[in-house]
């Protein structure tokens, strides 16, 4: 305990701040206590969960837009199982990684697969970002679009033209950031951040090319572990259903705030949503000069996750402990990267001038330590 008191009228009015598992917006519970009786606890083989998969698959086309023949697919296990999916069902021989801290990190781990050739990969110290680029041999290029670890996030773009997968973790930034989804053959994520759901789910949006790989592998005569195998994730998806048991709640959950995303506006909408809630912490970190964005390069600088440095004079785990005291939580930096350092989820459910209460009440615990 401290005896540091935040003015009442300071603080933000829903104190979840976290990187993921983040705000979920309170309509989202209204609509599962809706569906209490008529959908959670019945059958996932049967219409009424085959019609919210439906519900969420055609709910993120319309949300990206969809080129044409790109499809979206749904499966238990989170985006920590796609990576494996992925290095059974979608390297063909060769992965590029980029990596730029802890998540880009274990895609790049889990490439090492003894069945493909050692990954290339491009590697930038946390705070940074590593680019992808054009290599000899390479048939998936994958990187994070944000990295939730660092706070830093890249442009989106098709790495090669030559038949090659650009394969990109979208897991942070879904939901929360534009993307030109003909630019990438598959964007992934779990929806516990944007999409204000649980964890244990994965969603990809997959080209046509995307999917033509996924049937060549299938069909090759490589093991693939049948939790794992993409081929089974196409077939289960076009049907509105999952391999073995969802997690149906968490569907629901999800359902929810793509439907609520698509009604206010879509993509651009919740773009401009946390484009202003990073925005106006950046001018804020701009203001103090005990605080210093830790992602250098400004172009690197995330909308979703935003990281801010403290002076060493300024102790980073007291002020986390007082929000705390105060009901604001989750604004500890990633655990492994061991900084004097806070981190901000600025995602869709967030509302920009929480984000703002919340600077008021770091400066106001801040200048009292
Ligand atoms: C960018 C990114 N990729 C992958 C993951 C792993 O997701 P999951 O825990 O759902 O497997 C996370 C989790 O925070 C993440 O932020």
């Amino acid at each position: 305990m401290t005896d540091i008191r935040i003015p009442a009228d300071l603080l933000p009015l829903d104190g979840r701040f976290g990187s993921g598992p983040s705000r979920v917006r309170l309509q989202q519970f209204d609509d599962l206590t809706d569906r209490a009786v008529t959908v959670i606890g019945t059958s996932h083989r049967q219409p009424a969960v085959k019609r919210l998969v439906g519900a969420i698959r055609e709910g993120i086309a319309d949300l990206y837009r969809l080129p044409e023949g790109y499809e979206v697919l749904l499966a238990n296990g989170g985006a920590s199982a796609f990576w494996d999916a992925a290095v059974f069902g979608l390297v063909e021989r060769r992965a590029q990684t980029a990596v730029f801290g802890e998540f880009g990190g274990k895609f790049a781990k889990a490439a090492r697969a003894p069945w493909l050739e050692a990954p290339d990969v491009r590697e930038a110290e946390a705070g940074s970002a590593a680019l992808l680029e054009p290599a000899e041999g390479v048939d998936v290029y994958a990187t994070p679009h944000n990295e939730t670890s660092t706070g830093a996030m890249v442009p989106i773009r098709r790495v090669a033209d030559d038949g090659a997968l650009t394969v990109v973790d979208a897991t942070s930034a879904a939901g929360g950031v534009s993307a030109d989804i003909a630019e990438t053959d598959v964007y992934y994520f779990s929806p516990q951040k944007n999409f204000g759901s649980d964890g244990g789910l994965w969603l990809a949006i997959v080209s046509p090319r995307a999917l033509e790989r996924i049937g060549r592998i299938a069909a090759s005569d490589r093991y693939i572990p049948e939790f794992l195998s993409l081929a089974n994730a196409v077939d289960n998806s076009r049907k509105d259903q999952t391999l073995n048991t969802p997690a149906v709640a968490s569907l629901s959950l999800l359902e929810s705030q793509v439907r609520w995303m698509n009604e206010q506006g879509g993509l651009d909408w919740v773009d401009a949503r946390t484009a202003e809630s990073s925005r106006g912490l950046y001018e804020w970190i701009d203001r103090h000069d005990w605080a210093a964005p830790f992602v250098r390069e400004p172009e690197y600088r995330s909308q979703v996750v935003v990281t801010i440095d403290l002076d060493d004079a300024i102790d980073g785990g007291r002020i986390t402990a007082v929000l705390r005291e105060h009901g604001i939580v989750d604004i500890e930096p990633y655990r492994k990267l061991g900084r004097n350092q806070l981190r901000v989820g600025t995602f869709a459910s967030v509302d920009p001038a929480d984000v703002a209460s919340l600077a008021d009440c770091i400066a106001y615990v801040a200048e009292r330590l």
